[in-house]
């Protein structure tokens, strides 16, 4: 499928302050942008960033069939842009829109989309070490219909926003057991805006007493831990790596936690998916047995978490300590994206 370019003529990167990123603000030149009508994509096009005209009608706008993804593009030690697992991104959006009963976007038209947009925008590919220009393709419903059912029109989109290198700090979390993010048989396994909208809530509620994330619980018994709000959680007790398991699907199927999961198996690291009560973590760190907790998602990596409140009561718990998993597994991803190691699981790719 061919993929039409209309540049722009008026760039913006000439005012952009690379030194100074605030994440999520400023828009790379171009767009990708392609259609679905009639049980086909076409009109696929790149074209100058630019606003959309919608039907006050459109269905995304009222019953919320919207997905998305977000991934990163890299430079490596030789200046070259590189991509990190980007079919892993793809394969999720496909999950996404089969749970929400959207039309699949093929591989090639969310790869070569991709693959041209960088190109074309390569120069807003930020050039210190540990930016990254944010990638965020997505989709919506847009047919102009006011009926609950699914709508017979998508508009499949990438735009891009250079991001500066992402320290999470001292995370404290606090274990909600009040709200939830999902049920079984929900949604949570796939990343739609109706998910991060209903987060909102409990996530300012907590925000109001301090912590700068929520650590969801199952939504039948609370007593087990899911995610966080764009984190998967990992915690190490006794040298033994745990994580949720993604089998009940309401977890995201995160690609920071499959690529930790690979990482620590071929490292010889015990490592076991499986349900975490709360209770284990607060009571591995009563008897000294809790290494540490992290969460692993694209915009950190790898962010330990200092403080965790369960039923209102804070504990301190150890991060970043010399020689932790998590620190290891961090230098590690950095080290792959600029090319310093060996790319044993053929995860880099060249952008173009
Ligand atoms: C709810 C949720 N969980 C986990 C993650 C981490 O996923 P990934 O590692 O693919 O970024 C994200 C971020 O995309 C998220 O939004």
């Amino acid at each position: 499928m061919e993929i039409k370019v209309s540049k722009t003529n008026s760039s913006k990167l000439k005012s952009v302050d690379f030194n100074n990123l605030q994440f999520g603000r400023i828009f790379s030149d171009h767009m990708f942008v392609a259609d679905y009508e009639n049980g086909e994509w076409s009109n696929l096009q790149i074209v100058p960033f630019s606003e959309f005209s919608l039907s006050p009608a459109s269905a995304t706008l009222h019953y919320g069939q919207t997905i998305f993804e977000g991934l990163k593009a890299f430079r490596d030690k030789n200046q070259e842009v590189v991509l990190f697992r980007p079919e892993y991104n793809w394969e999720r959006f496909c999950q996404s829109a089969h749970r929400m009963c959207m039309a699949e976007v093929p591989k090639e038209v969310f790869m070569n989309g991709l693959r041209k947009l960088l190109e074309i925008d390569q120069e807003w590919v930020p050039k210190r070490e540990g930016s990254s220009l944010y990638i965020r393709p997505y989709m919506f419903a847009d047919e102009e219909f006011l009926g609950v059912k699914p709508s017979s029109k998508y508009k499949f989109v990438i735009i891009t926003s250079p991001a500066a290198s992402y320290y999470s700090g001292a995370v404290k979390v606090k274990v909600e057991k009040k709200y939830v993010r999902a049920a079984e048989g929900g949604v949570g396994m796939a990343k739609n805006g109706g998910n991060y909208a209903a987060s909102l809530y409990p996530a300012k509620l907590a925000q109001d007493q301090g912590f700068h994330q929520l650590i969801w619980t199952d939504s039948k018994t609370h007593e087990f831990i899911e995610e966080a709000g764009t984190m998967n959680i990992m915690a190490v007790i006794n040298d033994v790596l745990l994580t949720p398991s993604i089998e009940k699907q309401t977890v995201l199927r995160g690609k920071t936690r499959d690529t930790i999961l690979k990482l620590a198996r071929v490292w010889g690291m015990p490592v076991e998916e499986r349900p975490i009560r709360v209770s284990e973590i607060r009571d591995a760190q009563l008897n000294g047995t809790l290494n540490e907790v992290f969460g692993a998602g694209t915009a950190a990596t790898v962010a330990p978490i200092a403080t965790i409140s369960i039923d209102e009561v804070s504990y301190e718990i150890p991060h970043l300590q010399e020689g932790s998993f998590s620190q290891k597994v961090s230098k590690y991803l950095v080290d792959l994206r600029l090319g310093n190691v060996d790319d044993e699981f053929n995860w880099m790719q060249k952008a173009f």
